[in-house]
């Protein structure tokens, strides 16, 4: 009797070894940096700017390499080609974000369709969100931006050295408008101090790995406990971003003076779009709105400070800018979106800076939703997927150096590649405000540069002081 329990057990410890151990061996692992037993190569990966390291790992390792540690698979891709590969062509695997239990469970951000995983519900909220961005909808908003491409040139005037502050502000405007239907000459500054304040809570605890709860999701109970002022702040701040602006469009509904925005039509609109109860479908929209609010306003914000910090390094490519804008336009107008298309040397001025510094280097992460194999490579369910698009980036014409600030690159006959392809994301998840962030870029940085010279400020002793950019959303 024992040694059949000891014969059948021994047998079950062998069956379980050989699935474990069979796995890799049928599919071996991307390569990677070696690492440490239990935490890997976890601890190597810089907390400020690891774009810089994992793209020095990509000459190492090869356009898809592996860390990991803590029972976590992180899948590093650096070229276009494995990225088209796997996020477009194989979406149904590679679309769902990674689980972030405190952003998530204790702050409810898994409600925006940006960090949802990639199901059914989400695909409704990205559908209903298409109502205000879809490249047919956004021409409505072409005086809208026009308007406040010229408050934010009145407010330089006025205050050149708050720059940044007006660029956030015109950035935010524009997404407060669309969505919620706040005029833009009575704007409550209130709404943009939300969302900087949201956002900052959002770049927190987002980052994979900040939280151990994140890594061990059974410790999620104890978050709440250890750092409880911490976990209210966020979750009130989270909470007011979402639901003031939305109750102020409720509000004005009622009164029935509510202009027309994506809140109200959604909120009119008489279908059920799948939602089980009216209170669902008015969540639904609630976060919609954060989604593309949160999402949209310090991306635009940091890729036109790109373009000023650019310009403000390299006098002789902005004068170059300068002369194009006074000759195709002339002094006596601003540039209109109508006027894309042709200031070729503008444009190349951006594309440069979308690639010299792209907004979101890393991308946002994706989570594969099960076990894969590509190029001999296993590629786990529930594995990190990193774009690394600071990599893609860095690759361009052999004839100018990357890491130089150069637009002619792109009126090369061997241009490299568009960065438009590359840093708004992939495949199911590409950022849905793409076109309109690419009019926004256009008008604002082409605004400023018909109306003024950007230099460095001055230190005491009329130095130029000088210019870093510190990180990527700026
Ligand atoms: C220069 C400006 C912008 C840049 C560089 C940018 C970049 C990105 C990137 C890299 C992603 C991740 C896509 C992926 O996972 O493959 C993303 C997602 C997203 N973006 Fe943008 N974005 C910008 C402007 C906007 C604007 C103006 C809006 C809305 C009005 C917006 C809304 C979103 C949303 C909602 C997502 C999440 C999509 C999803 O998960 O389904 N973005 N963006």
């Amino acid at each position: 009797m024992i040694t059949d329990i000891l014969a059948i057990g021994t047998l079950l410890i062998v069956t379980c070894l050989l699935w474990v151990w069979g796995k890799p061996s049928r599919y071996k692992y991307p390569p990677g940096p070696p690492g440490w037993p239990l935490v890997g190569n976890l601890l190597k990966i810089p907390s400020i700017q690891p774009w810089h390291l994992l793209t020095e790992w990509r000459h190492i390792y090869g356009s898809i390499f592996r860390l990991h540690g803590l029972g976590i698979s992180i899948v590093v891709l650096g070229d276009m080609t494995v990225i088209k590969e796997l996020l477009d062509a194989r979406g149904s695997t590679y679309s769902h974000r990674p689980v972030f239990t405190v952003a998530g469970d204790l702050l409810d951000l898994d409600k925006s369709f940006a960090l949802q995983p990639y199901d059914d519900d989400w695909k409704i909220r990205r559908r209903l969100a298409r109502v205000a961005l879809s490249p047919g909808a956004i021409k409505q908003y072409q005086p809208l931006q026009e308007d406040i491409a010229a408050l934010l040139n009145m407010a330089l005037l006025d205050t050149p050295e708050s720059f940044r502050n007006h660029i956030r502000l015109a950035a935010g405007r524009l997404i407060l408008t669309i969505t919620y239907g706040i005029p833009i000459s009575s704007l409550d500054d209130e709404f943009i101090a939300l969302s900087e304040e949201a956002m900052s809570v959002v770049s927190r605890v987002t980052v994979p790995g900040t939280y151990l709860a994140d890594v061990f999701p059974s410790l999620k109970g104890l978050h709440p406990w250890l750092f409880r002022n911490q976990v209210e702040h966020d979750r009130s701040t989270i909470r007011d971003f979402i639901n003031r602006p939305f109750h102020h469009v409720q509000k004005q509904m009622a009164e029935g003076i509510a202009p027309s925005s994506l809140a109200q039509h959604l909120l009119e609109d008489p279908s059920d779009h799948g939602f089980s109860s009216k209170q669902d479908h008015e969540d639904a929209v609630r976060w919609i709105c954060g989604a593309l609010y949160g999402a949209g306003a310090e991306t635009t914000f940091s890729a036109v400070l790109t373009v000023i910090l650019a310009l403000a390094l390299h006098p002789e490519k902005q004068d170059r800018g300068h002369r194009e804008i006074d000759s195709i336009i002339g002094a006596g107008r601003l540039p209109t979106l109508d006027d894309k298309g042709s200031l070729p040397y503008v444009e190349a001025l951006i594309k440069e800076s979308l690639r010299w510094h792209p907004a979101v280097p890393l991308s946002l992460a994706r989570r594969t939703a099960k076990d894969d194999s590509y190029l001999g490579h296993f590629i786990p369910e529930g594995a990190i997927v990193i774009p690394n698009i600071w990599a893609i980036a860095s690759d361009c014409n052999d004839q100018y150096s990357p890491s130089q600030f150069i637009p002619e690159r792109f009126l090369d006959e061997n241009a490299p590649i568009d960065p438009a392809t590359y840093s708004f994301g992939f495949g199911r998840r590409i950022c849905p405000g793409k076109h309109l962030a690419e009019n926004s870029v256009f008008l604002f940085v082409a605004s400023i540069l018909a109306a003024f010279e950007i230099s460095a400020d001055t230190d005491l002793e009329g130095n130029p002081i000088s210019l870093v950019l510190n990180s990527a959303l700026v």
